[in-house]
């Protein structure tokens, strides 16, 4: 294995366990009520990406893309059907052991980024490593590697509100990657990016996740970053238009 930032980083926090984890939906709709009016969300959606896939996901604004990500990272719950995460039914789960996997096993880009305002640059990275207790000295060398690996060595000490929004999205993937999840889900990761910077975050995302075994589900709108990935879906007003695999 080539030794990357994240193998080193791995080593120093003592964490062993390598692999990507199984994603799968059953016949999951969602609908949400707004007011009087219902929307289909997803509709009775079936999927299923094997341990170490990457699925990368497509389809017009409002399809349901980022509706999918969430159900699967447990944000929200599905309306009908379930989701099993490494043959296990989230709907099974206790909220505290949903938290505590997706804390420790998930990574997400959000559409939004959802940095914190009130914490610097290095420490929206680290974000996963400063909720499981670690100390500053431990993952602040960690955070300086990363950092400069994505062009952000300068911007440790910057506020969210202080950079821009290509910087605020790589900042974001970064604290996606650095607790070494075994599943990655991103929404358009590379929609704030330059086409070479966001080549650049997807050659790190692959690599990343392709050396640790990751399962990754990222949505985009672009095709060039659709064919990242190892298989590829459509979805059109919650059901899946089209897929195709590489
Ligand atoms: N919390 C909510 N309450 C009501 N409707 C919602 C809610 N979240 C999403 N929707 C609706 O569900 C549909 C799917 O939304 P979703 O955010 O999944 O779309 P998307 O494919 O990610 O779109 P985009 O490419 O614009 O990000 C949309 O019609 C949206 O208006
Ligand atoms: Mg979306």
């Amino acid at each position: 294995m080539v030794e990357t930032a994240a193998t080193k980083s791995r080593e120093s926090v003592g964490e062993t366990q390598i692999g990507g984890c199984e994603v799968r939906l059953d016949q999951v709709s969602k609908q949400y009520t707004q007011g009087k009016e219902q929307v289909v969300a997803l509709d009775k959606l079936s999927i299923e990406v094997k341990a170490g896939e990457f699925l990368a996901v497509m389809g017009a604004s409002g399809s349901g893309k980022s509706t999918l990500l969430n159900l699967v990272a447990g944000l929200d719950k599905p309306s009908q059907g379930d989701i099993f995460l490494d043959g296990r039914a989230i709907s099974s789960w206790k909220d505290n052991q949903l938290t505590l996997f997706r804390r420790r096993k998930i990574g997400f880009v959000f559409q939004l980024f959802n940095l914190i305002p009130t914490l610097s640059a290095e420490e929206n990275a680290a974000l996963p490593l400063l909720m499981a207790g670690q100390h500053r000295s431990i993952w602040q060398p960690q955070v300086s590697d990363w950092l400069k690996r994505v062009g952000l060595e300068s911007r440790h000490k910057h506020y969210p509100a202080e950079l821009s929004g290509g910087q605020m999205q790589r900042i974001a993937i970064v604290r996606a990657l650095i607790h070494h999840p075994s599943l990655v889900l991103a929404d358009e990761p590379t929609g704030n990016l330059d086409s070479k910077t966001g080549d650049q975050m997807l050659f790190i995302l692959k690599e990343i996740t392709e050396d640790l075994g990751v399962t990754v589900i990222m949505v985009t709108h672009d095709p060039m970053v659709a064919a990242y990935g190892h298989a590829l879906i459509t979805l059109k007003d919650g059901r899946i238009l089209d897929s195709a695999a590489r």
